[in-house]
């Protein structure tokens, strides 16, 4: 009796973790279909995983705009430029679908669809003109990185349909292309950017940071602390002054390596030639710590 009465409390535990969990697109339509035939709301944060903090805060923002979230869990293989980085990119699944219970039982959903379920079985990006939003930063260091994610978020949104979606400034480049895909293609989703997670040290919230040497974890908070003092320089000194200051401060760092510094347009997203008073800029960060890339961004005015 003890024992049937153990296993059904095992069954339920089971239940209660996999309850909310679709990795196929028509489930997930049909029971996302008969939230919105009620007129309830649903707010999308797709992700990568790993999640953190960061991450949380997207889905806490979703939960109080709208009825219920959807967060979904994909290592989108064709935004990856680097194989290493594919391969190594850590998938905790069931970790982060205990973390988002912890922010809510009833409420979040989560779509962890696999590679067929996205891609059928061509693997590819499609092609996108986002009016030179893609060529610049990460997309020229990055090749064929915003085609992957172009790709991965329309599907998503054609699959989840959400009435709001939620993307992060950490990634401010890829939030200024995703509003611009949502008007391209005309896709009835309201895109809202939320502000950038840090740890107490200042290091933005990532889930390669997990990947980060204890010697490389103490160092990447340099990053933060320079795009702080750049933004200060930028009061009164010219956009190349600073970009020299930065990328000297940089040499005089062992443990990083920087990729780029940008000062560039909010809305263009162009480096920046000459300020005007009239326009919002932003300092954008890539180094390396280690083999582990670590992206930052600052709004400067
Ligand atoms: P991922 O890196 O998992 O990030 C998912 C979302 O969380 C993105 O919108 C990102 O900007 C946001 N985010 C990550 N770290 C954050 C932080 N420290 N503070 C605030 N927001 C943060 O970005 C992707 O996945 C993918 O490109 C994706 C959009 C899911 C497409 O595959």
């Amino acid at each position: 009796m003890q024992i049937a009465s153990k296993i059904l409390c095992l069954q339920a535990l089971i239940f209660i973790t996999v309850l909310n969990v679709f990795h196929n697109k028509s489930e997930l339509s049909h029971h996302l279909n008969s939230l919105k035939v009620k007129g309830k709301t649903l707010g999308f944060v797709p992700t990568m995983g790993a999640l953190h903090e960061g991450h949380l805060a997207l889905v806490k923002k979703g939960l109080s705009d709208n009825d219920y979230v959807i967060t979904s869990i994909f290592v989108n293989p064709t935004q990856f430029d680097n194989e290493q980085d594919l391969v190594k990119y850590p998938r905790t699944l069931e970790s982060d679908v205990a973390l988002l219970k912890t922010v809510n039982e009833t409420k979040i959903m989560v779509y962890a669809p696999t590679i067929e379920d996205i891609y059928n079985h061509n693997v590819q990006s499609e092609r996108f003109n986002f009016d030179g939003l893609e060529n610049e930063m990460e997309g020229a260091f990055r090749t064929g990185h915003f085609n992957g994610v172009g790709t991965i978020v329309k599907r998503l949104f054609e699959i989840v349909k959400p009435h709001r979606a939620y993307f992060g400034e950490k990634d401010f480049q890829q939030l200024q292309i995703i509003k611009k895909l949502v008007a391209l293609y005309d896709i009835p989703v309201e895109v809202i950017g939320c502000a950038i997670h840090r740890a107490s040290d200042g290091l933005a919230m990532s889930s390669r940071n997990t990947r980060l040497t204890k010697e490389h974890r103490k160092a990447a908070p340099f990053i933060y602390k320079t795009l702080k003092s750049a933004k200060i320089k930028f009061g009164t000194k010219s956009a190349k002054y600073v970009t020299e200051w930065v990328e000297k401060q940089f040499k005089k760092q062992p443990l990083l390596e920087l990729e780029y510094f940008i000062i560039a347009d909010t809305e263009t997203l162009k480096p920046l030639k000459r300020k005007s008073t009239k326009k919002t800029y932003r300092a954008f960060i890539a180094a390396y710590a280690g083999d582990i890339r670590l992206i930052d961004n600052i709004a400067l005015n």
